[in-house]
């Protein structure tokens, strides 16, 4: 815990020893907040959180979920029963939630937050709105209230408004589940990573050389044998459908959509590896374990090869809510340049026939993109300007700047160094509207940070290369760009927070922990 959260607490304890008059003229430290609200009026005096604190929402029971969701967050630590009660009126003493359709101006997922000595009033457009919020009011509250039965009484927010609206609706980040291989809880627990920081979207890469990892009913070889493996000769793993669609929904729940990648026509050996029949000469490879990048390719001439596409985008689109299907499209470098052209465009075509847009790595920007596509950035500044020039929208994962795998500096004994190192502060420090010539805010949809697993192998691991990047991109991504200095200012109450959460993160030498 910080010290100034702890004297506070102390002089809060010591006032209710000897019955202070009025507990909610005291002052809290205030929190440090990732990412940067819009707008912050801070006041004095305090918020006191009581047994008995009830959570009204207004009638919509949208917002009863996020309702849920805080009463779960705040009764652990607290030992209180926030009873979630729906409510027509505005309660003092308690948390109110409230949708206003008066509030377009929020958008889908901004927020007011009006904290006083009486009440907390959390008002939105849309749920989403109301649940960004209440990772606010998380972030407002002491560490310790991400553990159980710390602080049973005397909890305080400080008073404050707050109005909050994110710039880029697309605030990502990747996980590669093929090269080795991340359970269902692994898996929620990232999205809680996510969700901390108000970051929606979570791309999944589920097949790779190394590893098919999603069940599809009609090729169930891909995840028997394709799946039964991984980089280093492990035993692998993959999701049922089942469990593909309890990772969907947790992530859901939290208003984060999930983006599923199949990678085509290279990075495909899994594949390969399960169907001989999906080689051009018919003959199987043997699984792969290694590292190595862009020696395989689907067959592009066989027409078997789109049967087995649209069958696997067909069972993915089914498992999956959200508007896109990833077809990763790097480094096809085993397919000939025009039969990868005529590859992506009927594949952007099946996407399209099963009611998804087509989202590709910055090479599938050569193909005849639909202006619904969506290309990601990572490393061919050229083909991001020929995606703008279809009208494609970007997603900016420039490898040098969002790359979580890449060593922090020379002592990083986990990650690659082929874009360089990735210290906090060089992640943090770019604005992805500047980013290029000839690309701005219009023509991006937002920024993902993207976690490949050659050389991370477990959720420690996983940690130390996300903590403490990850929360920079998430600030990018909601305030488009951020002063290093106070931002650093700012990481180390969560680092506070990491340690009592048991997150195992970097203590850069950047940043006064
Ligand atoms: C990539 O890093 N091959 C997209």
């Amino acid at each position: 815990m910080n010290t100034s959260i702890k004297s506070a607490l102390c002089v809060l304890a010591i006032c209710l020893l000897f019955s202070c008059t009025d507990e909610s003229k005291k002052n809290v430290a205030l929190q440090p907040l990732i990412p940067q609200p819009d707008n912050v009026t801070l006041d004095s005096g305090s918020f006191i959180l009581k047994s008995g604190s009830k959570i009204y929402f207004d009638g919509n029971q949208e917002i009863k979920g996020s309702a849920d969701y805080l009463s779960n967050l705040l009764n652990p630590a607290t030992d209180f029963d926030f009873e979630v009660i729906q409510s027509g009126s505005i309660k003092n003493k308690h948390f109110n939630l409230r949708l206003s359709p008066d509030k377009s101006d929020l958008g889908d997922e901004g927020y007011e937050l009006e904290i006083t000595r009486k009440r907390v009033v959390l008002t939105a457009y849309r749920s989403a709105g109301i649940f960004r919020g209440i990772q606010t009011i998380r972030q407002l509250l002491p560490p310790s209230i991400e553990q159980q039965g710390q602080y049973n009484e005397g909890l305080a927010l400080p008073v404050i408004a707050i109005q909050d609206t994110p710039k880029y609706s697309y605030r990502g980040a990747m996980l590669d589940v093929s090269r080795h291989f991340f359970d269902v809880d692994e898996v929620k627990r990232y999205i809680d990573f996510l969700t901390l920081y108000k970051m929606n979207r979570l791309h999944l890469h589920l097949a790779d050389d190394q590893g098919w990892r999603i069940e599809i009913k009609s090729w169930p070889n891909l995840t028997a044998h394709g799946g039964s493996t991984e980089v280093g000769g492990g035993t692998g793993g993959f999701y049922t459908q089942e469990q593909y669609k309890e990772i969907v929904q947790y992530a859901s729940d939290r208003y984060i959509t999930i983006i599923p990648e199949i990678d085509m026509p290279g990075h495909t050996n899994a594949a390969l590896a399960s169907y001989p029949e999906l080689n051009c000469d018919g003959k199987a490879p043997e699984l792969y374990t290694g590292t190595r990048v862009g020696f395989s390719s689907l067959c592009v001439d066989k027409e078997l090869t789109y049967e087995f596409i649209d069958d696997v985008i067909r069972e993915v689109a089914a498992l999956t809510p959200g508007p896109y299907i990833h077809i990763g499209g790097d480094e096809s470098h085993a397919t000939e340049k025009a039969d990868y052209l005529k590859f992506v465009n009927r594949v952007q075509g099946i996407v399209r026939s099963h009611g998804k847009e087509m989202i590709g790595w910055d090479e599938t920007a050569q193909a005849n993109l639909t202006s619904t596509s969506v290309t990601q950035l990572w490393a061919n500044k050229e083909f991001a300007l020929q995606a703008i020039s279809k009208g494609a929208k970007l997603i900016m994962s420039p490898a040098s700047r969002t790359y979580m795998d890449l060593k922090y500096d020379s002592t990083t004994v986990l990650g690659l160094t082929w874009a360089g190192y990735i210290e906090v502060d060089h992640g943090y420090s770019w604005d992805p509207a500047q980013y290029m010539e000839g690309v701005n805010e219009d023509n991006i949809l937002g920024i993902e940070a993207p976690l490949w697993s050659e050389t991370v192998t477990n959720m420690d691991e996983i940690e130390y290369m996300v903590f403490p990047r990850m929360p920079g991109y998430a600030e990018l991504g909601w305030s488009g760009s951020g002063e290093w200095e106070a931002y650093r200012k700012r990481l180390p109450g969560h680092g506070v927070r990491w340690e009592v959460m048991d997150i195992d993160f970097y203590r850069s030498p950047k940043v006064d922990w």
